[in-house]
């Protein structure tokens, strides 16, 4: 297969072209603007593959999108292109509101008209998967609220996202949704939970946490930190959009998460306890830890069933939360000029998305 992956130069979009190069025989048309988050530094290690090609083109673009459909001639197309970090989106809407919607219209209509040139079985086989996340069934209820059984996000969750970074997510899900009801374009939709893993940049938790506390500054939480997310390790998300785009069912949503719900002060100390290990002080790296404001609209909890992909597709994740937090603390260990390199501009770890 040739796939289009757009935003292929962040976190998750590397993630999946070192797996689509390193673990498949498919070929890669990476899409992405290189805004802050975009770093073709992730992608040295397949940059030299026959199989990869790179364009440097903004998704809200239409007259290069259409060259570059037109040029490269993809089966697929896995939409990860997005403006991505909640706090930017409350001190600052409007990339969101262009990229994550605007920049999915565009690209819907260019692969539509696209996929009308083709014909038979290539027509028949197109896809286009839009991958997106749980923050846009807003958030459940949190253990301190209820006993028993805790409630799940599941595929028919109704939508009720909080932030402007989940509102705009929602709102690409129901165009893509949209565009296979009314012009039967084969779309297919995956929400997932929180990611961690290599390459993530220092704006997100984790490699927050791991950086500040290697410099010796404090570790920021917000509120309490009693917040709970369900993680998933990268590579894990990364091999289920890979069964997705290949075995899925056109039509068909499927939930992605790990079964690893932790408070986020449990990870910070976590990541603590790690690094005291690794990279011992005189000091315990916990005596870091801050709670700051809390984030304006913060979602308390979040938790998904993942068991229709588990049952359909046959994927479960790899990685415990022990194993792949571990061996995401020591990524950034030995990869301190990644950081370093991709902290150029004027980003300085300061809090965002403060009111
Ligand atoms: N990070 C998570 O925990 C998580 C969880 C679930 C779903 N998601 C979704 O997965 C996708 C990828 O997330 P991520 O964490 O890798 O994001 P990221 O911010 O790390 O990367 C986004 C990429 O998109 C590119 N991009 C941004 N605007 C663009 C535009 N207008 N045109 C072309 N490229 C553009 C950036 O340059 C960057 O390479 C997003 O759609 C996000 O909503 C993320």
């Amino acid at each position: 297969m040739k796939i289009l992956v757009t935003g292929g130069a962040g976190f998750i979009g590397s993630a999946v072209i070192r797996h689509l190069i390193q673990n498949t025989q498919d070929s890669v048309i990476n899409v992405d603007k290189l805004t802050y988050a975009g770093n073709l530094e992730s992608l040295v290690c397949v940059a030299d593959s026959a199989r990869y090609a790179f364009e440097q083109v903004d998704i809200c673009h239409r007259a290069e999108l259409n060259r570059v459909f037109a040029t490269y001639q993809p089966d697929a197309v896995m939409h990860l292109a997005a403006e991505s970090h909640v706090d930017r989106s409350i001190t600052g809407p409007a990339d969101f509101i262009q990229t994550n919607i605007v920049g999915t219209y565009t690209l819907l209509e260019a692969a539509r008209e696209y996929w009308n040139t083709l014909e038979g079985s290539r027509k028949a086989a197109f896809r286009f998967h839009h991958i997106s996340t749980d923050e846009v069934y807003g958030d459940l209820p949190h253990p301190d609220e209820m006993t028993g059984n805790l409630p799940l996000f599941t595929e028919n969750t109704p939508y009720s996202p909080s932030s402007p970074y989940s509102a705009c997510k929602a709102s690409s899900d129901h165009l893509v949704r949209a565009w296979l009801r009314t012009y039967g374009f084969p779309t297919m939709v995956t929400n997932c939970s929180n990611n961690y893993g290599p390459y993530h940049f220092p704006e997100k938790l984790i490699p927050l946490v791991i950086l500040n506390a290697l410099e010796g500054k404090p570790l920021p939480v917000y509120g309490k930190g009693d917040q709970i997310r369900d993680w998933l390790y990268v590579e894990d998300h990364a091999r289920a959009l890979y069964k997705v785009v290949t075995e899925g069912k056109v039509g068909e949503t499927y939930n992605i998460g790990g079964h690893n719900e932790k408070q986020n002060i449990d990870v910070v100390k976590t990541i603590c306890v790690i690094l005291d290990e690794l990279r011992p002080k005189e000091t315990q790296y916990a005596e870091q830890i801050t709670f700051v404001t809390d984030r304006p609209g913060h979602d308390r909890r979040y938790a998904i069933d993942a068991s229709k992909i588990s049952r359909e597709l046959n994927w479960q994740p790899q990685e415990t939360f022990e194993t792949g937090l571990r061996k995401t603390v020591e990524w950034y260990l030995a990869n301190q000029d990644w950081c370093n390199n991709v902290q150029d501009g004027s980003y300085q770890r300061e809090r965002l998305g403060a009111l």
